[in-house]
């Protein structure tokens, strides 16, 4: 299990979105003069927004490439499952690729368990999560993290060697792929190249050359990123990869040492259990105190350019940010949408500050210059995007680069609606945005005395319509899918929503991270965009997670994670030695490679 899933770190009075959703189910019960949030259409007849329905139903049009998408969901949805090894839909066959240790160098070779951390420089990480393919050609692969556990079959690190190790199997691996039939392998190409935690990178934007990237442990030389967890890509060619949990790698070793108020505010406390402060000071609290400010931003990597310094776009704020989800607004203008996964914390969104081509021309990188905002949820189902800046009344006081750093104390002070953990976000077809909220799995009269709200410990999925073509700040709100009212004929389908991949045609992809019905493992689901009735396509492997998604061939093809299979132990799964034929006995983080058997589209 993930480490932040029981974290708290907002203290604020801000709103709970339970506390919204329960005054709306109210309102609505009572206009309509039925129970239930379920029983109503999203926005109303009256709503510009509203879609045409579509049944989930096979309308014999499988995507072979006679005639256009109409983004059926022809398959047959499969039954859960608890196994060491994942299931697909009969229609469906998959492979798998990109194991943990396979060298980058395309020679298809992988590193034994026991490499060193100069041959996990060179090879696949841990934590297969957010991904985006380029032009059928080159990957981008997140590698969240991988566990010390997983990685040495115990907790404890024992020498800075150990934690070279583990952090040379975080970050983001660059791979050119290519294509035999329905199979893919790494090929040799010189843009392949991994990043990681001690990899150089740069700042760029409002926060760069500020006191607060000052550090006491080689200043001038930034490096790293981690816990990359989902991702975007741009109109221009570039992947973002999202620093999320970047709290828990740090501690301190100083006797009484104590987090400040802004330290407790993302989560950092003396350690948590990685021991990389122990080896390395860069991660040592209590002597470079500042290097906790070098993470949680969103970073963009050029994936054709393998000498380009991977940039941390600090104008789209530092928080754990999940993903950064890139769509072009009205006049041109990049949108970048991105949620702050953990308990009671909010969903934020950029706007550049003019059409991303003009800036470009101008010399001005479109990540660099425009609005940061948050998130605000009313019961009447409209919302307001809090703009986190000077311009903000409640933000006078405060300068650009401190509300961009403190970007979460930024939307307290402003009255951001604290969520029940946002993940992913998608933009579907009607410019409508999707976000899954993974759960929230402690009663919220915990976390403010006196509430009387419940809990919602299988997660929901959110939809919005925000006003001027992404760029306003008014929006239209309603679920998409409440995971506890979604059923089949054998009962609630799935639990826990996280990864979240609209497919434009009228389909949306849903993956899960965490508890499932019946104990069943992790899966990816599809659902009709105008129905929101789903099908189950794949289930995943005991003990880890269904994660990442992206497509080839025109979604003939799709890509999805397996993250952490059997939690890193060989007694629950060794993943994927059936599929490989590869040393198996620890199980290792991979990729699926998804195809329909008769050439259609994936999802049809
Ligand atoms: Fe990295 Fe919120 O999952
Ligand atoms: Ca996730
Ligand atoms: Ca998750």
């Amino acid at each position: 299990m993930h480490d932040h899933d029981d974290t708290i770190s907002n203290p604020s009075d801000n709103r709970l979105f339970s506390d919204i959703v329960n005054a709306r189910a109210t309102r609505r019960a009572f206009l309509a003069g039925s129970a239930g949030v379920a029983a109503l259409s999203f926005f109303g007849s009256n709503s510009a927004v509203a879609t045409p329905g579509r049944p989930a139903t096979d309308n014999g049009n499988n995507g072979q490439g006679r005639g256009a998408d109409k983004g059926d969901i022809g398959f047959t949805s499969i039954p859960l499952d608890g196994g060491p090894m994942p299931t697909i839909a009969p229609e469906y066959a998959m492979s798998v690729i990109l194991p943990w240790r396979e060298k980058i160098d395309g020679s298809g070779e992988s590193y034994p368990y026991d490499l060193t951390s100069e041959q996990q420089e060179k090879a696949i990480g841990l934590g297969h999560d957010g991904m985006w393919l380029f032009d059928d050609d080159i990957l981008c692969l997140n590698l969240e993290y991988g566990t010390n556990f997983h990685m040495f079959g115990r907790d404890e690190l024992q020498s800075l060697e150990e934690v070279r190790k583990v952090q040379a199997a975080h970050g983001v691996a660059v791979v050119a792929l290519e294509r035999t039939g329905d199979t893919f392998r790494m090929k040799r190409d010189k843009r392949n190249r991994r990043i990681h935690v001690n990899t150089p990178v740069e700042f760029s934007g409002p926060v760069a050359g500020t006191h607060y990237l000052n550090v006491a442990v080689d200043n001038d030389n930034p490096k790293g990123t981690v816990n990359n967890c989902s991702m975007g890509h741009t109109p221009w060619g570039t992947y973002l990869t999202c620093e999320e949990n970047f709290h828990q790698y740090f501690g301190a070793t100083a006797e009484g040492w104590e987090p400040s108020e802004r330290q407790k505010r993302v989560g950092l406390t003396s350690g948590q259990g990685w021991d990389w402060h122990k080896f390395d000071k860069r991660f040592d609290l209590s002597k470079n105190a500042n290097e906790e400010h070098r993470f949680g931003w969103v970073v963009e990597i050029d994936p054709q350019k393998p000498d380009q310094k991977p940039v941390k776009r600090t104008a789209l704020g530092r928080f754990k940010h999940e993903g950064a989800t890139v769509v072009e607004g009205q006049g041109n203008r990049v949108v970048v949408y991105s949620g702050d996964d953990e308990r009671n914390e909010y969903i934020y969104k950029f706007v550049s500050a003019g059409n991303w081509k003009s800036m470009f021309a101008r010399g001005i990188h479109p990540l660099d210059e425009g609005v940061l905002y948050v998130a605000q949820f009313n019961e009447d189902g409209t919302g307001k995007w809090l703009e986190l800046s000077r311009n903000n009344p409640k933000l006078r006081k405060w300068s650009m680069e401190t509300i961009l750093v403190h970007a979460r104390m930024a939307a307290d002070e402003v009255g951001a609606t604290k969520m029940d953990r946002p993940e992913w976000i998608t933009v579907g077809q009607n410019e409508e945005v999707f976000c899954t909220l993974t759960n929230n799995t402690k009663p919220y009269a915990e976390v403010r005395p006196g509430n009387p709200s419940g809990i919602n410990s299988d997660g929901h999925i959110v939809k919005w319509v925000d006003s001027n073509k992404h760029t306003g700040t008014d929006f239209k709100w309603d679920f998409f899918a409440i995971a506890a009212d979604v059923h089949d004929e054998n009962g609630q389908m799935f639990g826990s929503p996280d990864g979240i991949w609209a497919d434009g045609k009228g389909r949306v992809f849903v993956e899960t991270d965490g508890a499932q019905p019946g104990d069943a493992n992790d899966q990816l689901l599809v659902a009709n965009q105008a129905t929101a009735e789903f099908k189950r396509l794949m289930t995943g492997v005991k003990g880890g997670e269904v994660t990442g998604i992206t497509v080839a061939d025109n979604q003939r093809v799709m890509f999805a994670n397996i993250q952490h299979p059997g939690n890193g132990d060989p007694e629950v799964s060794n993943f994927p030695e059936a599929f490989t034929g590869a040393d198996g006995a620890v199980p290792r983080d991979a990729t699926i490679v998804i195809v329909r058997k008769n050439g259609g589209i994936v999802g049809s």
